[in-house]
C-alpha cells in the first residue's frame, strides 16, 4: 500500500498558521491583509515561523500583504543559529501564474525566496529576486501535486515547513494530507461577508471524507483563544475525496 503523505519522511513536517475572526474569516469581503489580530498573536506567530526551515504562503497573500514575516526576535534568531540554522527560514510563495510586482516590499526584505509556479510562470525571474525557484512540470499542476512538491522542498533542506495560507494554499495541501497540525487563533471580531476568504478555501470535502483534528492544547490571553491542532493520518482512499472531483487524488 503506497504510504499516506502525511506519514511519508520525504515531506517536510507541515504546520499551517492562521488567525481567524469567531465567524471563520481570516480577512474581510477586501481580501487585503488582516491585521486584527493582538500584539501576542504576532508574537505566537513569529514563534512557529523562527522554528521553521521554510514558510510557503499563497500568492493571494503577498498580493495582500506586500511583504512576508521576517524574524525581528534577536532572542528567536539567536536561537535558530545555536541549532546551526540561518538566521531567517526560506519564503516561498506558490504563485502559478508568477505575476507578482516586483516592486514588492517582500523583495527588498532580508530573507531569502522561494518560487512555486508553472514554467511560464517562472519566465523573467531571476537569482536576485528569487534564490530557489521551482518550476514545476505541468504534469505535476493538474492537480498540483504537493506531496511531490513539498519532497523538493525537503531535498533542499526544509524539514519543517510552516504554511501561512492563504485559504487556497491551505486547501491545496489538505487535499493532499500534507499539514500534519494546525494552529489557528480565533479572534474577538466578527467580519461576515459570504466573499471574505475563509481557512480552508477549494471545492470542500465532503464530510465524510473530511480531514479529522485531535486538539493538542488551548490557551486563552485577554479575548483571543489559541488553538492547536494534529491532524489525524487519514484513510488512503479517502483521504483526497473533495466536493470538486469526488475521486480519489493521485496521493489516494
Ligand atoms: N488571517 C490570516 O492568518 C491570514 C493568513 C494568510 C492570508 N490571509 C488572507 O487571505 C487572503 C488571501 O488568500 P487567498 O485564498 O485569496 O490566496 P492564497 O491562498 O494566498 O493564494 C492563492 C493562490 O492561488 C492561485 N490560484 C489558483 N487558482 C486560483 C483562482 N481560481 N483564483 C485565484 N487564485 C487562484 C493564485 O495564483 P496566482 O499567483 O497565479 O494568481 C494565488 O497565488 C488575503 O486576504 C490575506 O490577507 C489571512
Amino acid at each position: 500500500m503506497a504510504i499516506a503523505p502525511q506519514s511519508d519522511p520525504a515531506i517536510p513536517h507541515t504546520t499551517l498558521v492562521l488567525a481567524m475572526s469567531l465567524d471563520g474569516k481570516i480577512a474581510d469581503v477586501q481580501r487585503g491583509a488582516a491585521r486584527f489580530s493582538s500584539p501576542a498573536d504576532l508574537a505566537h506567530l513569529e514563534t512557529l515561523v523562527a522554528a521553521a526551515d521554510g514558510v510557503l504562503f499563497g500568492g493571494g497573500t503577498l498580493r495582500a500583504y506586500g511583504t512576508t514575516l521576517s524574524l525581528r526576535s534577536a532572542d528567536l534568531i539567536a536561537q535558530r543559529q545555536g541549532r546551526g540554522q540561518p538566521d531567517q527560514p526560506v519564503h516561498v510563495v506558490w504563485s502559478p501564474s508568477g505575476n507578482l510586482n516586483p516592486k514588492m516590499r517582500f523583495f527588498r526584505q532580508p530573507v531569502r525566496r522561494g518560487l512555486v509556479t508553472t514554467a511560464a510562470g517562472a519566465a523573467g525571474w531571476g537569482a536576485d529576486l528569487f534564490q530557489h525557484i521551482w518550476p514545476i512540470p505541468e504534469a505535476q499542476t493538474q492537480p498540483w501535486d504537493w506531496p511531490w512538491i513539498l519532497a523538493q522542498f525537503r531535498q533542499a533542506g526544509v524539514a519543517k515547513l510552516a504554511l501561512l495560507g492563504g485559504g487556497r494554499l491551505s486547501a491545496e495541501l489538505l487535499r493532499c494530507g500534507c499539514v500534519h497540525e494546525i494552529f489557528i487563533t480565533v479572534c474577538p471580531l466578527v467580519l461576515g461577508g459570504a466573499t471574505a476568504p475563509t481557512p480552508v478555501e477549494g471545492a470542500g470535502f465532503l464530510a465524510q471524507f473530511a480531514p479529522q483534528l485531535r486538539l493538542l492544547s488551548n490557551r486563552t490571553v485577554g479575548d483571543e483563544v489559541f488553538l492547536h491542532y494534529r491532524v489525524l493520518p487519514l484513510h488512503p482512499t479517502a483521504n483526497s475525496f473533495t466536493l470538486e472531483n469526488n475521486q480519489p487524488s493521485p496521493t489516494g
